[in-house]
């Protein structure tokens, strides 16, 4: 019999490469969508045309009721549960803490932890029930570690899930239910003719690894911890970020071997320029 997964967000970007590798994996797979039909309809064909069945479901996963809703069709459609992966969550939120207002902090929290926590109990109900010993995967961001100015209420939330996820593992491990996280850093597919963004001088030099990552590469985190292969994991993160969080300040950084001679002095011209403006 086929494992079978749930993936909330499987419209797009780092959700669809998730839904498409784990159906590459052997998974049927349901995914929902918010908005975007289109999107759920091509990753249903592509999980099609591997063999596999898909079943796609709209749900606007920052109302309270939806998550109950989404795993009782996706059990009834899949007939078990052995895979939830908690993906869809809108980073777009960016401010500062002296302008923030209750219904901006409701907003973050309702998709980005409410939505997680709810999916997950109502998917680990599901696996309970039927003697499964499943898996929850959560996808974070390398935000819930690194810090930026402006995030604090995208990378708290982040953060809330990651620690979450660790006393998820402790409460189901007594039914051989397994609770990870996988923290993409920057990842994109990018449209045809968008290439030259995601290759851009800033993302190269910044990032270790020169590149931003790919949803596949989520993807392969995210099967290999639900496999047998990682059958003695839980409570932990997979980081996919191509290094990105590592350096923190780029102290010394004529020392740091991934950073070429040209970026070095771009970046220090500019701090020269910046400097005799200040003047
Ligand atoms: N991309 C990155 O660089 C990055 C980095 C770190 C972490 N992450 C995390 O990875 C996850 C996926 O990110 P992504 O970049 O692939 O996002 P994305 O391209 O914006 O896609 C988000 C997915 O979630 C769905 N979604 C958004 N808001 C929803 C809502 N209120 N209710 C139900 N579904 C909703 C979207 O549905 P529709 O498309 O149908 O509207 C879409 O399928 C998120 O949790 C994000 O925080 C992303």
């Amino acid at each position: 019999m086929a494992k079978t997964a749930v993936v909330t967000g499987g419209s797009h970007n780092i959700g669809q490469g998730i839904a498409i590798v784990l159906a590459e994996h052997g998974y049927d797979v349901a995914i929902t969508y918010n908005k975007r039909r289109e999107g759920a309809e091509e990753t249903k064909a592509e999980i099609e045309k591997l063999g596999r069945r898909c079943f796609i479901y709209q749900a606007s996963l920052e109302k309270a009721e939806v998550p109950q809703q989404v795993m009782d069709r996706a059990h009834r459609d899949l007939g078990r549960i052995d895979l939830c992966v908690c993906n869809a969550g809108n980073g777009g939120f960016r401010g500062s803490v002296l302008s923030v207002t209750p219904e901006e902090v409701n907003q973050v929290f309702e998709v980005n932890f409410r939505n997680y926590i709810l999916c997950a109990g109502a998917a680990a109900r599901y696996m309970v029930a039927d003697r499964i010993a499943g898996n929850i995967i959560f996808i974070t961001s390398s935000r819930w570690e690194m810090a930026y100015p402006d995030d604090y209420l995208y990378g708290g939330f982040k953060a809330c899930v990651e620690r979450a996820a660790r006393s998820m593992a402790l409460d189901l491990s007594s039914y051989n239910i397994r609770v990870n996280c996988v923290a993409p850093g920057a990842t994109w597919n990018p449209p045809k003719g968008m290439e030259e963004r995601v290759n851009s001088p800033f993302v190269k030099e910044s990032i270790p690894l020169h590149r931003v990552g790919t949803p596949r590469e989520n993807g392969e985190a995210v099967a290999y911890l639900a496999s047998d292969a990682a059958s003695y994991i839980t409570g932990i993160t997979i980081r996919v970020d191509g290094g990105l969080i590592l350096p923190g300040m780029l102290e010394g950084s004529e020392k740091i071997p991934w950073v070429r001679e040209e970026w070095k002095q771009k970046m220090y011209d500019r701090a020269m320029a910046m400097m005799k403006r200040e003047e």
